[in-house]
């Protein structure tokens, strides 16, 4: 049997461990192996910032031993000049005899380019090993190419009556620490997180990664605040100049609210309003994909993933019930018409069940289509 796909795993653990950290680029795994023997000659990521890519990180520590080698890539080597050479000339100039790729690179400078290139330079090519996973992984990425837009993946807490917070001002704790922790996770491994100016003023939330060993990785917070409401006196405010806060408002920003914003080292940005008076979505959503986000994990509340939702612009959503109901008392319903609508629809599938302590989380993946 081919140890082929044991190889690819690495190369995808490798890749997955730096997401949230290598934007704009995506986070590629890459490992050398001697053929025959199977020995691990050199393996290595996409470095945090983006650059230098996995490939020649991998090359550079097989050394002279690449020369003949198999190559295991998590997505196609890039073969354009950017902001780094292309992997195409390092692979070629190692003289690696095989490369096994994961994923075709859909930006339209590689998109296949850079298989041919290695052909033509006499390597064996082999691609679509653990596709699924690899495409999973860089979803940032090919959303980003492919949409003009990070990939946004909703994750919502509910109670097991449907509700996603009280109907008073107290606030209602609804998952244990276990779901806590997974979420920690996810932040992590976003880019930014996404909140709407409801759940900041609601809960003044830090949103910071709070995990023993990647305290270091807390994404860019950022709110979407039409008249820019967000307290200089709030978490996300006060603490901007240890973990960047972007603010996303619109024409209609008092300026008084800006100056006292940005004095904080908040970032506040303008972008266009919809029909309704609100942050346009897809507009602001392309704003960050300019920037080069290609991750956003949203963590606000009913209103923004109902909104998200209704502009279809949920690529993953994971909803997490806890064992709490507020029964006759009621509270805000955590799943609008359009959201509740989307996951039952054929445009979403359940992709992961699982239990987090007392509570259930469900994963729903975008169909590719
Ligand atoms: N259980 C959970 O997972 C969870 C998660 C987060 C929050 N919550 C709870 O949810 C409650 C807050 O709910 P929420 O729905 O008000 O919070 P939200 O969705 O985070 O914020 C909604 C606000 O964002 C602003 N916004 C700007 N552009 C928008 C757009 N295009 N679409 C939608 N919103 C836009 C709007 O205010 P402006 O028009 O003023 O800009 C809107 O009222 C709190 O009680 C909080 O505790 C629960």
């Amino acid at each position: 049997m081919s140890d082929d796909p044991n190889f690819m795993r690495l190369a995808l653990a490798l890749g997955r461990r730096g997401l949230g950290t290598t934007w704009p680029n995506p986070s590629v795994g890459a490992v050398v192996v001697e053929p025959g023997t199977g020995r691990i000659l050199g393996t290595g990521a996409t470095a945090p910032g983006g650059r230098p890519h996995g490939e020649p990180l991998a090359l550079a520590a097989a050394g002279e031993a690449a020369r003949g080698a198999t190559l295991y890539v998590t997505l196609e080597p890039c073969s354009h000049h950017g902001r780094t050479p292309p992997c195409t000339n390092a692979i070629l100039a190692a003289g690696i005899a095989r490369v096994v790729s994961a994923l075709e690179d859909p930006d339209p400078r590689v998109a296949g380019r850079g298989y041919d290139l290695l052909r033509q330079g006499g390597v064996a090519v082999e691609t679509g090993l653990l596709q699924d996973q690899a495409a999973r992984d860089h979803i940032g990425h090919v959303t980003r190419v492919t949409r003009g837009r990070p990939a946004v993946h909703l994750k919502l807490a509910r109670t097991r009556d449907g509700f996603c917070a009280s109907a008073g001002p107290e606030r209602l704790r609804i998952t244990g620490p276990v779901a806590d922790g997974a979420v920690h996770l996810w932040r992590a491994h976003a880019d930014a997180i996404l909140i709407g100016i409801g759940t900041a003023r609601a809960d003044d939330p830090s949103l910071t990664v709070r995990l023993p060993g990647l305290s270091g990785r807390s994404p860019l917070r950022i709110v979407l605040d039409t008249h820019l409401r967000l307290s200089p006196a709030s978490v996300l405010a006060r603490t901007a100049r240890d973990t960047p806060t972007l603010v996303l408002t619109t024409r209609s920003a008092p300026a008084h609210a800006r100056r006292a914003l940005e004095a904080l080292g908040v970032e506040v940005a303008t972008v266009p309003v919809d029909a309704a008076g609100s942050i346009d979505l897809p507009a602001a959503l392309a704003h960050l994909g300019e920037r080069g986000l290609t991750r956003l994990c949203s963590e606000g509340g009913p209103r923004l993933a109902e909104a998200l939702a209704q502009a279809d612009l949920i690529d993953t959503c994971t909803l997490v019930t806890g064992p709490v109901e507020l029964g006759s008392a009621g509270g805000l319903p955590a799943l609008g018409p359009a959201l509740m609508q989307a996951l039952a629809g054929d445009r979403f599938r359940e992709a992961e069940r699982s239990q987090l302590g007392p509570d259930e989380a469900v994963t729903y993946e975008r169909n590719r289509i």
